[in-house]
């Protein structure tokens, strides 16, 4: 449809139309018959309202949105098509690792083909909108929605955040809305959510504006950038303003300074929460600010839908607000095609041969390989020979549970275990007993409250029972390789913990067989890093899995077995102990560096504790050994501009390395490009990461790996809040984590 023709329309449309354009209700308003009591009556609203509404979420299944759509446009004055919405975060039935694990691939092209293929099944199943991809950045494993994150460092989230973006929206800048397989993007959540105080979801947010700005803001504005359809609004206060009712950050940062200009949707009942933020005394308050602010969808607070009229007809807010936003929603509307075709990519028919096809599932275990981390390999006891009798153990041996919290359409009946995935691999030396369970995953007294069902362990075997069977087993055995880890429900939304250890039946189990076979690999399932400090002691290898999806086991057992190689490199530091927490790279010099003599109690340090994590962001290893040589920069004077030619050609430093691979097998290695600003008219990170490149070598094979560095790299917040750069000495890294010292400096005149 045409601009004018979507101006037309709104023009013809009543205040009542407009506003339901405004309210987005859940999937059970539609999908009984109509629901007036309890839901509908809770928000007050009545059948005129629900054949209103702009937008529904969590709605599945082509069959049932088709029918929706179609009953619902019969009714709608103008036969506006609804919206159909819903949280695709890491996958829509292909189940892909957790997004905490795709930021660890340091790979955006299979990341991008990852968020391909959940649009391509998600449309074919009726959905026009993910609330994806999540631009939080997070620091404090404590918090549930690590697992929702691509990390600790906004260079690489921005990365990641550009590839989900296009892969959900097809080609640049989402031009390609309309066309099949393409599904909105929503980025959320705006903003800084992952720095919610204690680790504890929903909690205050304290951040200086130029930390929010350096480090916070830019993962979102690569979303806008690459042209996401939808913003998502933080339930969290910034600057003790909650983000949904916060018109410095609405208008002012993302519309104005950040150019967006697509929908802002709240997040869930996020409009009458200012009310226990304890901003509004009401929700026609709420309903004001929300406005005033500029959010364009409540999500089932039912505030808008109830108070708006009232507003306008008072004069608390001018009609034309509410015009803006009803047109973004009808250019959304528009830009997925839905005036044309209301059903876009639904279809019955191809949702079966598409979603779970084994293409499909084969990029998921390419995914898996390319997000399992590599920790530790002492004695290079990994890949494991299949000579060897080994015994698989642990609560993960056959848990078909291997998808992360928010993987709403994941079923176990399509989740390959880490049994299967062994057997497809190793029939192992005899007959014997080589897997078995060891403990519950859960301990007995633990209940999880999860998204849609309740975790525990009550009808369990004994662990007395189970961990006499694996002592048995692992007697037996040359090497034993334990699967552990916490489950799906410890992590994700609401799944704070002060305590990020494993539970304690499977440390029990982990102890007892280290004292019958001390040749042990640990494969870890976790949608956050834990304290792994009593494991590293007493494992060889280390494989962290996260929550690797549909394919977990196959991907799994093929790095086991060397099938595949790891690559993976950590996208969020692991702390020595919750202690530490928040804990991340490239953090602040302070008045007093610590010097490693604690003979000298004033310096910034713990009396227990180390300052380093257990392990670093952008640390992994692989089954060879890479060598870096030295920095290599084609020149030590960097110019703001080329003053030479009075042009405005970009001045650019070449650093580089030869990088070897020293061993007997092939590798992919991720070489990272990191800054230091050594001072400057404010304090600066130790580093940041500026780059990085996926490097395949061959045995013996050598390659010069090079990065150019410019400039506008080196831009940050200055001591007045202009973003610059200032002149000075800088330090280069160039190496496979972020504490190497592989180092060169060049000046910035
Ligand atoms: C939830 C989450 C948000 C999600 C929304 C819809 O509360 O915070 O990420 O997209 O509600 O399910």
């Amino acid at each position: 449809m045409e601009q004018q023709n979507l101006d037309a329309l709104l023009k013809d449309m009543d205040l009542d139309e407009k506003i339901g354009q405004l309210l987005q209700l859940s999937n059970n308003f539609y999908e009984e018959e109509v629901v007036m009591t309890g839901p509908a009556m809770q928000l007050g609203i009545g059948e005129k309202e629900i054949f209103r509404a702009g937008s529904v979420l969590s709605v599945f299944g082509a069959e049932k949105i088709k029918a929706i759509q179609k009953t619902y446009m019969e009714k709608q004055p103008h036969h506006i098509p609804l919206l159909f919405m819903a949280d695709i975060i890491n996958g829509y039935k292909t189940i892909f690792p957790i997004p905490l694990a795709q930021g660890c691939s340091f790979n955006p092209k299979l990341i991008q083909e990852c968020a391909r293929i959940a649009a391509k099944e998600a449309t074919v199943a009726g959905l026009h909108v993910t609330f994806s991809p999540m631009a939080d950045l997070v620091r404090d494993a404590r918090w549930g929605r690590v697992m929702e994150s691509t990390g600790e460092d906004s260079f690489l989230n921005e990365q990641m955040v550009t590839a989900m973006v296009e892969g959900y929206q097809g080609g640049e800048k989402g031009a390609e809305l309309a066309s099949k397989g393409s599904i909105a993007a929503c980025v959320k959540h705006f903003a800084a959510y992952g720095a919610a105080e204690a680790g504890r979801d929903y909690n205050n947010v304290e951040l200086s504006e130029r930390t929010l700005r350096d480090d916070y803001l830019p993962a979102y504005q690569a979303g806008v950038d690459a042209g996401c359809a939808l913003m998502m609004t933080s339930f969290n206060t910034l600057n003790h303003i909650p983000a949904t009712g916060n018109k410095w950050l609405m208008r002012d940062i993302l519309r104005r300074e950040m150019d967006f200009s697509g929908v802002l949707i709240s997040d869930w009942a996020a409009i009458e929460e200012l009310i226990y933020h304890g901003i509004a005394s009401n929700k026609e308050e709420a309903s004001k600010l929300a406005m005033e602010a500029g959010v364009d969808i409540d999500m089932v607070s039912g505030c808008y839908i109830n108070h708006i009229a009232k507003l306008i007809a008072d004069n608390g807010i001018a009609e034309q607000l509410l015009d803006e936003s009803v047109m973004r929603i009808l250019q959304l509307k528009n830009k997925l095609g839905l005036f044309e075709n209301p059903y876009k990519d639904a279809d019955e028919i191809e949702s079966k041969n598409m979603i779970l096809c084994q293409e499909h599932r084969e990029r998921a275990k390419i995914a898996a390989t390319e997000t399992i981390v590599l920790l530790k390999n002492e004695e290079s006891i990994l890949p494991l020979s299949k000579k060897k009798r080994i015994a698989f153990i642990g609560p993960y041996v056959e848990e078909e549970r291997l998808y992360g919290a928010w993987s709403l359409l994941g079923e176990n009946k399509d989740t390959v275990t880490v049994r299967t995935g062994v057997e497809n691999v190793y029939r192992g030396s005899s007959d014997e007993t080589i897997f078995c369970r060891g403990s519950s995953l859960l301990d007995p007294n633990e209940i999880l409250y999860g998204f849609n069902g309740i975790v525990n362990a009550h009808n369990e075997q004994s662990n007395e029972v189970l961990l006499t069977e694996a002592i048995r087993t692992a007697e037996k055995a040359d090497l034993i390789v334990l699967f552990l880890g916490e489950h799906a429900y410890h992590t994700g939304e609401g799944g704070s913990r002060g305590d990020i250890t494993l539970p304690n039946c499977q440390m029990q189990l982990f102890r007892e067989i280290s004292k019958v076979n001390d040749n042990i690999v640990t494969v870890i399932f976790a949608g956050r890093p834990l304290d792994l400090r009593k494991i590293e002691k007493n494992s060889k290898a280390i494989l962290y899995a996260w929550f690797p999806g549909s394919e977990g086991g196959n991907a799994i057992a093929d790095l086991l077995f060397g099938e595949k190689y790891p690559s993976a490199k950590l996208s969020m530091s692991f702390p020595y102990s919750v202690g530490q927490i928040p804990v991340y790279y490239g953090g602040f010099s302070t008045g007093r560096v610590f010097n490693g003599d604690r003979a000298n109690r004033f310096q910034s340090t713990y009396q227990d504790i180390p300052n380093e994590p257990l392990y670093p962001f952008g640390y992994g290893i692989t089954y060879t050994e890479f060598q870096y040589d030295a920095v290599a920069l084609s020149k030590n004077i960097l110019q703001k501009r080329d003053l030479i030619h009075h042009e405005n050609v970009i001045d650019i430093i070449e650093a580089s390395v030869i990088l070897t691979n020293m061993g007997e097998r092939m590798g992919v290695e991720i070489v990272q490009l990191y800054i230091c600003d050594i001072h400057g008219s404010v304090s600066r990170p130790a580093r940041r990461l500026k780059g990085f490149q996926r490097v395949m070598l061959q045995p013996g094979e050598r390659k010069k790996v090079t990065f150019e560095i410019t400039e506008k790299m080196l831009r940050f917040y200055d001591i007045n809040m202009n973003y610059v750069s200032e002149a000075g000495e800088f330090r280069v890294f160039i190496g496979g984590d972020s504490i190497t010292m592989n180092e060169s400096r060049f000046v910035l005149e």
